[in-house]
């Protein structure tokens, strides 16, 4: 087939790109206040607003749906132009899309420091809020398969199928999940009630890691590490096993956050064997990511921004190791309430979702902008900073969180608890003051990632012609 040359709509890509760096700045900073605020309580000067529980939903708003979100934006409609080879769909509607979430972002981060909250865990936003989310997503849906609709090569590239799935699916868990009766204009009332209040919550909040920090992070994968390798896919047919394998198990796997819970017994062991089965396609898709490399390892040496994306796969596959055996029931028991689940959490946010996402922006932006990057060391610097900086924040959650739920359990021969739960909070202090350390690192990076591309911006270097 005879392909014509496409005139790509790259602004609203670039836009999207931009401010992925610019909330990732501002979602990491109040993770780093959380963690000061856990070490020193009195950190929230005693004001309504600074008070850890309405800024850490903040965070989570911030760093997924704005932060990730962006960069999901972004990077979904720049792969769908170039493996189509076909301009995005709709453009104001792609315009109205990038307007439209940065009012979503900027409405949360209004509401939630004020305690204006549904109470659901990664579904805070009150329902004005929800259906301006739906009116985004209904014209997101739109511009992205609109665009293979206007194909000019027929095979649709793997990428496209973990977009769409995710699309599809975060449209289902938000419209669901978020069924409300309005009571006055900042306040509602879920339909859901007890037991299946938190069957529903659990089946979205489990999808939302599945689909909107794996799936969708993992099409961005498919496109950019061999664009950066310049090497094929290790295997094409792995890949598509992979998504198929990986979309229909991750839909079973949610009661794991209901362990122990007024769940039926029978409903938490379907989570939690469908969780261990979920272990095989996780690593069959960082085995496919990794080995895209195979025959060209010594690039890792060269090539910083690679760097980024093959140390976010290992943790991709660190973080799924780790999921499958905390949803073993007996693990979870002691793992359950503990800051084990906060460093799960974050080798997971961090060293996947933040990696793969700096990796691509790197890749992304300079290109965009028809410039090289202003400094490679920088990219360097950047990545062993924030290496350093997960490190020490998950190993201090996995020593405090194995020692808590140790602590917890522990009891006299007589049945009396052998720890106060003030013991195990003060043995715990020590921990936070490291894990800030480390995400305080971790910003850093990203300080230097901004620095770095501002000057990619205004350098007068150009690329010698517009990269693909
Ligand atoms: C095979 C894949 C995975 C499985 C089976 C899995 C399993 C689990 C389990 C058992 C918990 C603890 C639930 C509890 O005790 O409350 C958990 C928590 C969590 N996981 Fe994973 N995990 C996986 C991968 C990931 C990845 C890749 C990420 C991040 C990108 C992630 C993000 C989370 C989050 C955010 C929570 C905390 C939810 C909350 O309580 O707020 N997980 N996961
Ligand atoms: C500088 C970087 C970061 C720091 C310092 C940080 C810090 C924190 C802190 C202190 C908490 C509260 C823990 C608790 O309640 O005990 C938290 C929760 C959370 N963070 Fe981060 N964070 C960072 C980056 C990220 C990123 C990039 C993501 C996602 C892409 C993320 C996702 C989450 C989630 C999902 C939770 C809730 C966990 C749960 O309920 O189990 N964080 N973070």
């Amino acid at each position: 087939m005879t392909t014509t040359s496409v005139d790509y709509n790259n602004q609203v890509v670039r836009q999207f790109a931009v401010m992925a760096v610019v909330w990732g700045i501002v979602g990491m900073s109040v993770g780093a206040l959380l963690a000061a605020q856990l070490a020193w309580p009195a950190l929230n000067f005693d004001l309504p607003w600074l008070t850890y529980s309405r800024l850490r939903p903040l965070h989570t708003n911030a760093v997924i749906f704005a932060f990730g979100g962006c960069t999901l934006f972004a990077s979904s409609y720049h792969i769908v132009q170039r493996t189509c080879k076909a301009a995005l769909a709709f453009p104001r509607l792609a315009t109205f899309t990038f307007w439209g979430w940065q009012l979503v972002i900027v409405l949360a981060a209004i509401t939630l420091p004020l305690g204006i909250t549904q109470g659901k865990e990664y579904a805070e936003l009150e329902w004005p809020i929800d259906l301006l989310i739906t009116l985004v997503w209904i014209a997101y849906a739109a511009v992205f398969f609109g665009t293979p609709a206007r194909r000019q090569i027929q095979h649709i590239f793997v990428a496209n199928w973990f977009f769409a799935a995710y699309i599809i699916t975060v449209a289902v868990l938000h419209v669901i999940n978020n069924l409300a009766i309005p009571v006055t204009l900042t306040k509602s009332y879920i339909v859901y009630s007890g037991a299946v209040d938190a069957m529903v919550q659990w089946w979205y909040g489990h999808n939302a890691v599945g689909f909107f920090l794996t799936a969708a992070f993992l099409g961005m994968m498919y496109y950019f590490i061999p664009k950066q390798a310049q090497r094929p896919i290790y295997s094409y047919r792995l890949s598509i096993v992979h998504f198929w394998a990986l979309i229909s198990v991750y839909m079973w796997a949610g009661p794991h956050h209901l362990h122990y819970t007024a769940m039926p017994d029978w409903v938490q062991s379907i989570g939690m064997v469908f969780s261990l089965i979920l272990l095989a396609p996780s690593w069959g898709g960082m085995i496919n990511g990794i080995m895209t490399l195979s025959g060209a390892w010594e690039k890792l040496r060269t090539d910083p921004v690679l760097k980024f994306m093959i140390v976010s796969l290992s943790f991709y596959g660190m973080s799924t190791f780790e999921g499958p055996m905390m949803s073993i029931k007996t693990v979870n028991s002691l793992s359950h309430y503990t800051d084990w689940t906060i460093g799960h959490v974050h080798s997971g946010a961090l060293g996947w979702v933040a990696f793969i996402s700096i990796g691509c922006l790197y890749a992304l932006l300079p290109k965009l902008w028809n410039k090289s990057l202003y400094s490679l060391e920088l990219v360097n610097a950047h990545f062993w900073i924030s290496t350093i900086g997960i490190v020490l924040y998950i190993t201090a959650m996995w020593i405090a969180g194995v020692m808590q739920g140790l602590m917890w359990r522990a009891v006299n021969d007589d049945g009396t608890l052998t720890y106060t739960f003030v013991e195990a909070l003060k043995a715990t202090h020590p921990y936070y003051i490291v894990r800030l350390c480390g995400g305080l690192l971790f910003l850093i990076g990203m300080l230097i990632m901004a620095y770095n591309l501002i000057m990619t911006r205004y350098s007068e270097d150009k690329l010698s012609e517009q990269a693909a």
